[in-house]
């Protein structure tokens, strides 16, 4: 990299728009979404998809809610050419979805095109050509008056061969690109652009898109917002005219670019699922329409089922969602530090339904968009004990007493510690079961049962010790009294029931209770045991093994 002076590269210039009004504006409405996955998007892809691929993203992006969806190049790809064919002769086109089609200004792909197109109820004919300062020197050796009359000849064709397909009944729509909009001189896109409604004639029933791409991004949002404004304001048939956006995202920063250039005035979006699309991709819809959501504005395409479309996308495109991806990636809805999970589950646990959503660090409810509460915390060596305690009771019912949250806690931490890996919630299932349910050295029972007498209980236990059978018998104040005496007559190191609690795992027929015994050795030592069983009094029972067992391993 150069050191500075920096001299390679220069600053974006300004727009001059000292009365600007988006910066104090705020969003109120989702904008006319456009696709543009099954023509940019796919044109970016390794390896193209197919057409039976592309009859099921069509047939998702209509179930997502798009009204506008932009189908290729078909004057320029055979496939593309089949695949819109497919469409309109297998009357897979609801009555309410637009298809566009994308062509540049040249007569015989303007024909082609529009054989592309025939029988279609609703269509959007796309024309573009580039008007930036460096494509008319370097691309095409052409000056301004020569680019108009390329956009303005194309349209002029446009309106003569697609006479049958309008008097066949199509409803023809045009959308018209200055492509590399934003690097082009405002004044010149404002001049194309008049020129391309003069000669096509919008009324505020029939309006001309004009789309404004942002090609390849190299400005800052509120430059592109500028760019937006200064068109909507100086445009003479703004009434006429539906001023869409189509960012690229270069800079990383095409939905900050799209947000602020809807305050600036825009009133409609193209862009792709999770942003796939040419380099860095095109704009991502997924993320801009739950921004809208999120700040409770209705974005009128449905994402509830956001996994199941992330897999026909990622199947499909054979593109992945990044992990951190927003609202889709397979992480975001996880927390990964002690302090966040603690502030999670504590405001998640005083979430009111129905009340506004106010949990820390998770901005959208995951079951908004089908995603599972059960994918919420993940352990690490850096978790805190409180994200344990989280999935063995969210993920396997078990309520664990709140001082036994430390104790397992250090447990798993160290194991995650010595794997250096996180661990799944099976891990933690199995590692609280081998630790506290599945113990059966030195001491495993055999048998026990106890006979009530007045105020006593009397125990009667067959036990192994180290794999030696001990019978034993011993009366209490109640059977867990009973059968610790029996213990410590058997010569089994001395120990107390330190505290005792209970709960029933499951429900119905099928239910069992689950015991938490906690012990406080003759050295001090405190150790929990858990036991679970469908009789209740052997829960209490297994769970002291547990605890002695445990105490005894730890010497
Ligand atoms: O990025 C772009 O400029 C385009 C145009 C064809 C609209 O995709
Ligand atoms: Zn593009």
């Amino acid at each position: 990299m150069q050191s500075a002076p920096i001299t390679k590269y220069r600053p974006f210039p300004p727009v001059d728009l000292p009365n600007r009004q988006w910066p104090s504006r705020t969003l109120a409405q989702a904008p006319i979404w456009c696709s543009v996955d099954l023509r940019d998007g796919n044109q970016a892809l390794a390896q193209p998809m197919s057409v039976e691929e592309k009859v099921e993203y069509f047939e998702m992006l209509v179930k997502i809610g798009f009204k506008e969806i932009e189908l290729g190049f078909p004057s320029a790809s055979q496939i593309e050419f089949d695949f819109i064919r497919r469409l309109i002769d297998e009357n897979r086109i609801p009555d309410d979805v637009s298809i566009q089609i994308l062509c540049q200004c040249r007569e015989e792909l303007i024909v082609r095109s529009l054989e592309a197109l025939r029988g279609a109820r609703n269509v959007i004919f796309h024309l573009y050509n580039s008007t930036s300062p460096a494509q008319r020197k370097y691309v095409f050796g052409a000056q301004r008056a020569d680019i108009v009359a390329i956009a303005t000849q194309g349209i002029r064709l446009l309106r003569q061969h697609a006479a049958p397909l309008i008097a066949e009944g199509t409803r023809l729509r045009l959308e018209y690109s200055p492509e590399s909009f934003t690097s082009t001189e405002l004044d010149f896109a404002l001049e194309i652009c008049e020129a391309v409604s003069d000669v096509w004639g919008p009324t505020p029933d029939n309006k001309i898109i004009l789309n404004l791409p942002a090609t390849v991004e190299y400005a800052t949002p509120n430059v592109h917002a500028d760019q937006i404004e200064w068109i909507c304001t100086h445009l003479t048939r703004r009434d006429s005219t539906i001023i869409s956006l189509h960012t690229h995202n270069d800079r990383g920063t095409g939905v900050a670019a799209t947000e602020l250039a809807m305050l600036a005035g825009a009133d409609r979006v193209e862009g792709t699922l999770f942003g796939n699309g040419e380099r860095t991709g095109n704009l991502d819809i997924v993320t801009v329409a739950l921004n809208l959501y999120t700040h409770g504005i209705d974005p009128k395409l449905d994402f509830g089922d956001i996994n199941g479309i992330r897999e026909v996308y990622e199947r499909t495109t054979r593109m992945e969602v990044h992990p951190r991806h927003p609202y889709a990636g397979e992480l975001v809805f996880t927390a990964f530090s002690g302090s966040h999970q603690d502030a999670i589950k504590k405001s998640w646990e005083k979430q009111v339904p129905g009340a506004p959503w106010d949990v820390l660090y998770i901005p959208l409810d995951p079951a908004d968009i089908g995603r599972s509460y059960k994918a919420i915390i993940r352990i690490n060596s850096q978790s805190g004990k409180g994200g344990v305690a989280y999935i063995l009771e969210h993920e396997f019912g078990y309520q664990l007493p709140k001082l036994m949250h430390k104790e397992i806690g250090r447990i798993i931490n160290d194991l995650a510690d010595t794997r250096g890996s996180e661990l799944s919630v099976e891990d933690i299932h199995g590692v609280f079961r081998s630790e506290y349910l599945e113990r059966v050295t030195p001491v495993s029972i055999e048998h026990f049962k106890t006979l009530e007498r007045d105020s006593t209980v009397r125990c009667e236990a067959a036990i192994l010790l180290e794999g030696k059978r001990l019978v034993l018998a011993a009366e209490g104040n109640g059977p867990i009294d009973a059968f610790v005496r029996a213990l410590l007559q058997a010569g089994l190191p001395r120990f107390d029931v330190n505290s005792y609690s209970e709960h029933s795992l499951g429900q119905g027929a099928e239910a069992r209770a689950v015991s938490y015994i906690q012990i406080r050795t003759a050295k001090g030592g405190l150790f929990y045991g858990a036991g679970i069983d469908t009789n209740i009094e052997l829960a209490s029972i297994k769970a002291i093994v547990s605890a002695l067992n445990r105490s005894i391993a730890r010497g």
